[in-house]
């Protein structure tokens, strides 16, 4: 299948109100005659001039209230009521045209809600609707000044007119009121999404909905939200320099988490992209890690992207399956190999699903609160949350771990997992303290980092940390201390996992009432104090990390739980090479790859069989740089 039509608006309408769907209506006709089908992408990222030179009002505005100008794209505000006329207008007029042609088998919406941080605009439009949406969450301005604690720096509100947007000011905004402004940023990404949903609904019968989520996106605009309403969800995998193969796994796995259920990657690099800082090219190979890495976590569709190199426009420099002389490039050949692949795997593959045995749990206002106030803020990465839930993600991936990534919320169904990890989960009200307290009731084994349930959903501090859970975790944190780069500690374990692992950048001395200290720290004036603690609740566990360390830390914790908890790994491999599985009716599929550049030797299990040529694997297996190699283990036929 192809997608097309994301960026077509000014030819879908070259002038207000003037359709033209010829070129589109030919477009699809030469797919089908190649037997391809199409998705048609709303055309909403790029209002087209004519729309923005009548109404510039639709175009969003900064912190500074400066406009942020059409001749590139995602120009536009969500909230705008012209913008989402023009919005309801293209879409219906497209569903009209395309919703039962047999040819366009989905639709996506815009392209990639929040990409170049647009996840947030600060006009007037905005302010009004933000004003409206407190009214909704708050009722009274008692309510409202209360829940913001606005008494500190004087901002008690006495009328609705008063309440500004966090737009740049001399010093920090009450955290309180930027996290609402977040969360009304992102839900107004929602609504404006549904808008459109409501729009191709009616019109196109049981066609699917998606959505192609940027790499990050959701740093401004909440995934789960926006995922709700869509089928299959799906995704851009690019790769750049400083993406570690485990990011891209964890990104894979909150896509699957955003419904529990399979998807798509919508945008498949083949080689080097056009934006990054450093692009270099995909060594060979590289395109096959890339999507095999993705199926196990439930990855059901792959469109590359490219087709073509562009002679024209912004992504001169980006790579396609065919190059700017409309040759098949390395990439092609790669792409065409796995297809043949695919094909012969498909059987096998029907019905299967990810499984895991560990959560981690990761909320977006959690995230929103936690990056506005990282405390400790590295120069090199503006994204705290992310080295956050990287440590524990990592040590997971490293040990070929599966995991899902849940929304925090207590809708999610903690039950079937062994253990739940939650890293920094900054936002913890009373509900959400209780749900976890009730999955460690039940004989779970819950982790929490530093920093997690340290404010209340308002955004407070309802006590000493971690928040409302002293009294599941048994423990307070006495001081937390935030320290430059470079600057480490150790901690040690004493209990359960054994050695030692360098921790940075934040620390919290922890006071263990009800709880045992499993680890202590080996520097500073708190040498000696508690790290680690861990409670025992019947069959549960409930363990208390009191910094915010990377994989290190997370190793040793592991090699002690997982086996403990009797939580399997697909295979053990050495560093750099993942091997993950998915299981459906007809067995388990094994995904081996050697992300390193050079060779690497796994050592199978017993009765492993090559998924291709359905031989008997020998139980060493050499793998060469950037090989690929999947199999079946306990499978018929
Ligand atoms: C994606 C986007 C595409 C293209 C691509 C370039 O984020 O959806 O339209 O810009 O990046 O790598």
């Amino acid at each position: 299948m192809v997608r097309i039509g994301e960026f077509a608006w000014a030819e879908m309408e070259p002038t207000e109100g003037r359709l033209d769907w010829e070129w589109l209506d030919g477009a699809i006709s030469i797919l089908a005659d190649y037997n391809l089908k199409v998705v048609l992408g709303t055309p909403t990222a790029t209002p087209p001039p004519w729309l923005t030179t009548a109404h510039p009002e639709v175009l969003p505005r900064d912190e500074h209230r400066r406009v942020s100008h059409a001749g590139s794209r995602r120009h536009y505000c969500p909230n705008s009521p012209v913008y989402q006329d023009y919005t309801r207008k293209i879409v219906t007029a497209m569903a009209k045209r395309y919703g039962d042609d047999a040819r366009v088998i989905g639709w996506q919406t815009d392209n990639e809600f929040g990409c170049h941080d647009t996840g947030r605009c600060y006009c007037d439009v905005c302010l009004r609707r933000f004003r409206a949406w407190l009214q909704e969450r708050y009722g009274s301005l008692d309510a409202l000044n209360e829940a913001w604690g606005s008494v500190f720096w004087s901002a008690l509100y006495s009328d609705w007119n008063e309440i500004p947007l966090p737009r740049a000011a001399p010093a920090e905004h009450n955290p309180s009121h930027v996290l609402d402004f977040h969360r009304f940023s992102s839900d107004s990404w929602r609504d404006y999404q549904q808008l459109q949903i409501d729009a191709l609904r009616e019109r196109i019968s049981d066609r699917f909905i998606t959505h192609n989520f940027t790499l990050f996106s959701s740093r401004e605009v909440d995934g789960y939200d926006l995922a709700a309403p869509l089928d299959p969800v799906s995704w851009d995998n690019y790769h750049f320099h400083g993406t570690t193969p485990s990011i891209l796994a964890a990104i894979h796995d909150v896509r699957w988490a955003m419904k529990s259920r399979n998807y798509w990657v919508m945008e498949q690099q083949v080689s080097n992209v056009t934006w990054a800082p450093y692009n270099p090219t995909f060594r060979p190979g590289e395109v096959g890690l890339k999507v095999w890495q993705g199926v196990p976590p439930g990855a059901d569709g792959m469109v590359y992207f490219r087709w073509r190199a562009a002679r024209l426009g912004a992504e001169l420099y980006h790579s396609g399956l065919l190059n700017h002389g409309v040759r098949p490039t390395r990439g092609y050949a790669e792409a065409s190999e796995i297809g043949q692949t695919l094909n012969k795997l498909v059987p096998m593959l029907e019905g299967s699903v990810p499984q895991a045995e560990v959560d981690l749990l990761q909320g977006y206002a959690s995230r929103w609160s936690f990056d506005l106030q990282p405390h400790n803020r590295d120069s090199r990465d503006d994204e705290a949350f992310r080295r956050a839930l990287m440590g524990p993600c990592e040590a997971l991936w490293v040990r070929n771990v599966p995991v899902h990534i849940l929304p925090a919320c207590s809708d999610s169904d903690l039950s079937g997992y062994k253990a739940v990890i939650a890293p920094a989960l900054n936002l913890l009200s009373s509900k959400g303290a209780e749900w976890l307290a009730a999955y460690v009731r039940h004989g779970g084994t819950l982790v929490v980092t530093a920093r997690t349930g340290f404010k209340d959903e308002r955004g407070q501090v309802p006590g000493p940390p971690p928040g409302h859970l002293p009294e599941l975790m048994g423990v307070t944190a006495e001081e937390f201390d935030s320290l430059p780069p470079g600057r480490v500690n150790h901690v040690r374990f004493v209990e359960g996992a054994t050695g030692s692992a360098p921790v940075s950048p934040w620390f919290e001395v922890l006071d263990p009432g009800a709880a045992r200290s499993v680890a202590v720290y080996e520097d500073d004036y708190y040498a000696g104090r508690p790290a680690v603690t861990m409670r025992e609740l019947g069959q549960g566990r409930a363990i208390y990390v009191g910094v915010l360390a990377g994989s290190d830390l997370y190793s040793l914790l592991l090699d002690w739980l997982l086996p403990l908890l009797d939580v399997g790994a697909a295979l053990e491999t050495r560093d750099g090479v993942e091997a993950m599985a998915r299981v459906g009716p007809a067995g388990k599929v094994l995904f081996l790859l050697n992300h390193n550049r050079a060779p690497a030797t796994v050592t199978l299990l017993e009765g492993t069989i090559d998924a291709l040529t359905k031989e008997p694997m020998a139980r060493q297996l050499e793998l060469g740089p950037r090989d690929v190699r999947i199999s079946t283990v306990g499978m018929d036929g």
